[in-house]
């Protein structure tokens, strides 16, 4: 007799920037056989399309006018994620102090939102539909954007850690500084109108301060395991 394979699992990761959100998603959908969707590089990738073309980002209806123009695709190999605007790579052009200082203002537009959200929809659902699942890291995926995820976790962790932690990743960038920048950036991502940063109801909790990227990938691939038997 046939084994059945295991159903696709939807998988949720929010939380604020620092705490090892992409990290995490990343090796949990390697080492469980899923697609994997970093929705912050979508947004990023909008982002600079709007600073390329010469949007003012301080006007919302201009950016509200072109939120549809830009078209992104996403590669969900979560061993070698990419990203593309128009056919361009940009995986290294969303990283720069530019866009990531003007993200929270684009990102806060619904007719963004509704773009992206749509696109991250229609992903999740591809990742379903083929039997695969998928991990879907972001700011607003349990609470608005796949509220029927088979698991929601959210990933917290204290400003100092997370702040060292991205110093770190941006190679010896001053801490203070990078802890200023941000509380700035969460602050804005969890006070805007629409689908703001938030824990779901449902969600997991997981506060990753004092754990190695190690122990919080371990935690994180024993709640999916949990869920799949449970199911
Ligand atoms: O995860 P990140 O730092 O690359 O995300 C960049 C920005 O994108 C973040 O400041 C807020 C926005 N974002 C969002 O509004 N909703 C998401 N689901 C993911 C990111």
């Amino acid at each position: 007799m046939e084994t059945a394979a295991p159903a696709a699992v939807i998988v949720a990761i929010d939380g604020p920037s620092g705490t090892g959100k992409s990290s995490t998603s990343k090796a949990v959908a390697a080492q469980l056989g899923l697609s994997y969707l970093d929705t912050g590089a979508q947004y990023r990738a909008i982002t600079w399309w709007m600073v390329n073309n010469g949007i003012d980002l301080t006007d919302p209806s201009a950016v509200a006018a072109v939120a549809g123009k830009a078209e992104i695709i996403s590669g969900t190999d979560p061993s070698a994620p990419t990203i593309t605007v128009d056919g361009t790579d940009v995986a290294g052009p969303i990283r720069t102090s530019e866009v990531t200082s003007k993200v929270s203002a684009v990102s806060a537009v619904p007719e963004v939102r509704a773009r992206i959200t749509e696109l991250q929809r229609s992903i999740a659902a591809s990742a379903a539909v083929d039997g695969v699942g998928i991990v879907v890291e972001g700011r607003d995926i349990g609470t608005t954007v796949l509220p029927d995820a088979d698991l929601k976790v959210f990933l917290t962790a204290s400003p100092e850690a997370r702040a060292a932690r991205r110093s770190g990743e941006l190679k010896g960038a001053d801490v203070k500084a990078t802890q200023e920048a941000l509380i700035k950036r969460d602050a804005a991502d969890s006070s805007r109108k629409t689908s703001p940063l938030a824990k779901a109801g449902d969600a997991v909790e997981v506060d990753t301060t004092d754990l190695t990227l190690q122990q919080v990938i371990e935690c994180v691939v024993t709640l999916v395991e949990e869920k799949r038997t449970s199911e």
